[in-house]
């Protein structure tokens, strides 16, 4: 049975070797677990998803799904307990870069964007900063 839940410090080691399992950034990880939650499966982290604050504006970053329990609809319900969590926590507006799933968020009703919808706050972050390359796609939804 897996249960999508607000991520607790014990969970960090377990989201951090996931993101590096799937080659996805650790930089600035410390802000973009503020507003994060995981799935797990009997105690097994198998997937996460964090937002990382800008006033009303947020960077949904750290979505992964581990390889063995994709396409069963986690990845869904992770980014919508995230987007949950970050509307309750008052922003309005979600940003994010990706260089591997641009197919697959237009299908939560993400949008495509350009760096220069993106509020000024957010491109300080460190995804947007350098730890994502300049060809990554940028998506915005309004939670
Ligand atoms: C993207 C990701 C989080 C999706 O997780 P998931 O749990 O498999 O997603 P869901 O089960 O909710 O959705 C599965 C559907 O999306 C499709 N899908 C999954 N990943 C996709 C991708 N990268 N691009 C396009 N479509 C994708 C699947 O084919 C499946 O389609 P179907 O419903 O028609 O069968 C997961 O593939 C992953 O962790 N990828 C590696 C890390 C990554 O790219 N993260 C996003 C970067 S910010």
């Amino acid at each position: 049975m897996i249960s999508t839940e607000r991520v607790t410090a014990d969970d960090r080691q377990a989201i951090e070797a996931l993101l590096e399992a799937n080659h996805l950034p650790l930089a600035g990880l410390d802000l973009g677990l503020e507003i994060a939650v995981v799935a797990r499966d009997e105690g097994r982290v198998v997937g996460c998803a964090g937002v990382e604050p800008y006033g009303s504006a947020g960077l949904l970053r750290s979505v992964c799904v581990a390889p063995d329990r994709r396409g069963t609809g986690i990845g869904k319900h992770l980014v919508a307990a995230a987007e949950s969590l970050a509307a309750s926590g008052g922003i309005s507006e979600l940003f994010l870069l990706t260089e591997t799933a641009a197919d697959w968020f237009p299908r939560l009703g993400y949008d495509p964007a350009t760096r220069a919808d993106v509020p000024a706050a957010v491109t300080t972050s460190v995804e947007f900063t350098g730890a994502c390359p300049v060809t990554a796609a940028v998506f915005r939804k309004r939670i």
